[in-house]
């Protein structure tokens, strides 16, 4: 569910006009009041009826359309929108928006906004590198508007290049983004790790473990949302980096207690949710291991356990949350690795658990502080991310 609830769509018209009723059926899926306004160019592409039925609001397209109850929809729109997006957004409204002209509906609420605005130009690439939209494009950042940087690709014309409007997944994102969340970790900066290390045997085969990075992942998008400044590092995962955070793949356990090493110092909150390898192999063949007749063994050596070096070198202030993954005596097993790391929390939870396996997107964890034992019922590792967030916040807020 999202915190802010009124959400102003326009429309102007372009041939990605057809992809904005999905992104009005996604956004009011979250529950969200949804209006749409639309120019009577993108009535060409795809009708207000349309929006009506998905939105359960009303459509408008003219300014003056009389309503019962009476009302001055562009002020009264204005007023309630928690944020807007353009999308497409023509050359054409984007120039009227940055030369203040208020002529149909869009332009002239547009006008009479306080809240965010999003801009998502769509046209051609010939219309959209025109040193005049891109001059308004710059005016409407510097009157604080968010200008979505368009996709390149095969456009509807036939040309490729930039131009395109992102995909209506790629639009919620930064909506999610403004209004998903109270922005309760604004000013803190949060580093997350995730997903498994790889430790090379050979130039083709490794040794790795079942985490899919989807905690990990779960925790930095909702801290982004929340509005920390996130840093991920992160194992081979097949997810994609979340919106708006800082993100850096690695590999081995090595490279990751390199990266962690880089930055760990600036970070008020570190959450240690990757699965790092704990061996590796002594020694990595340049050529490949070729199969012979007899057992083949293996030597491993201990890595860096990354997590004990930041309880041994943080700042004063920071918090420091580990994850324990256990198959048995959890709580004990975790209480150890608190006291141990020196940690301020520890997410455990047993893998062998119904719901808190690998790869699902559901978690059952148990929060451990030196003070204090929460168990969390099942849960969407979304929402799970959100209890550690509250805890490891709390925690901060005592400590400064
Ligand atoms: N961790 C780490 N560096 C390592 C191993 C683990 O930073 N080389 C971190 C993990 O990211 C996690 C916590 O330590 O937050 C606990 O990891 P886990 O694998 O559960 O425990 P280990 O400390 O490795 O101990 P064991 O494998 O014996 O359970």
């Amino acid at each position: 569910m999202f915190y802010k609830k009124n959400i102003l769509l326009g429309v102007t018209g372009g041939i990605a006009a057809y992809k904005i009723p999905n992104l009005a059926s996604m956004l009011k899926k979250q529950g969200l009041n949804v209006r749409v306004m639309m120019t009577p160019h993108a009535a060409e592409f795809i009708t207000p009826a349309t929006f009506e039925a998905l939105t359960g609001n009303r459509c408008l397209i003219d300014t003056f359309e009389r309503t019962q109850p009476p009302e001055i929809h562009h002020i009264a729109w204005a007023k309630e929108a928690d944020c807007v997006l353009i999308a497409p957004a023509s050359a054409d409204i984007i120039g009227k928006i940055a030369n203040g002209i208020a002529d149909d509906i869009i332009t002239s609420t547009l006008l009479a906004c306080q809240c965010p605005i999003y801009i998502s130009p769509a046209m051609n690439t010939r219309m959209f590198e025109n040193p005049i939209v891109q001059d308004n494009l710059d005016k409407l950042r510097h009157y604080g508007y968010h200008i979505i940087t368009p996709n390149a690709g095969h456009l509807a014309c036939g040309d490729t290049g930039s131009g395109k409007m992102p995909e209506p997944d790629e639009l919620y994102a930064y909506l999610e983004q403004e209004m998903a969340c109270e922005k309760d970790f604004k000013g803190l900066k949060v580093l997350v790790t995730a997903g498994a290390t790889q430790e090379a045997l050979d130039p083709v085969r490794y040794l790795t473990n079942h985490s899919s990075g989807k905690m990990g992942y779960a925790l930095a998008k909702a801290a982004a949302l929340r509005g920390a400044e996130v840093t991920l590092i992160s194992g081979q995962t097949n997810l994609a980096a979340p919106l708006g955070v800082r993100f850096t793949s690695v590999v081995s356990a090595q490279e990751m207690f390199e990266e962690v090493k880089k930055s760990y110092q600036q970070q008020d909150v570190i959450i240690k949710a990757a699965a790092v390898a704990d061996y590796t192999p002594v020694t990595v063949s340049g050529e490949k291991i070729k199969k012979a007749d007899d057992e083949l063994s293996i030597d491993l050596k201990r890595t860096d356990d990354i997590l004990k070096y930041l309880g041994e070198h943080r700042k004063n202030g920071q918090i420091l949350c580990g994850f324990s993954m256990e198959t048995e005596h959890m709580l004990e097993n975790a209480r150890t690795k608190l006291k141990k790391k020196h940690l301020d929390l520890i997410a455990a939870n047993n893998v062998k658990m119904e719901g808190a396996g690998f790869g699902h997107d559901t978690n059952v964890l148990t929060l451990i502080t030196e003070m204090q034992e929460t168990k969390l019922p099942l849960m969407d590792k979304v929402e799970a991310a959100h209890c550690v967030l509250d805890a490891a916040l709390h925690l901060y807020r005592k400590k400064n």
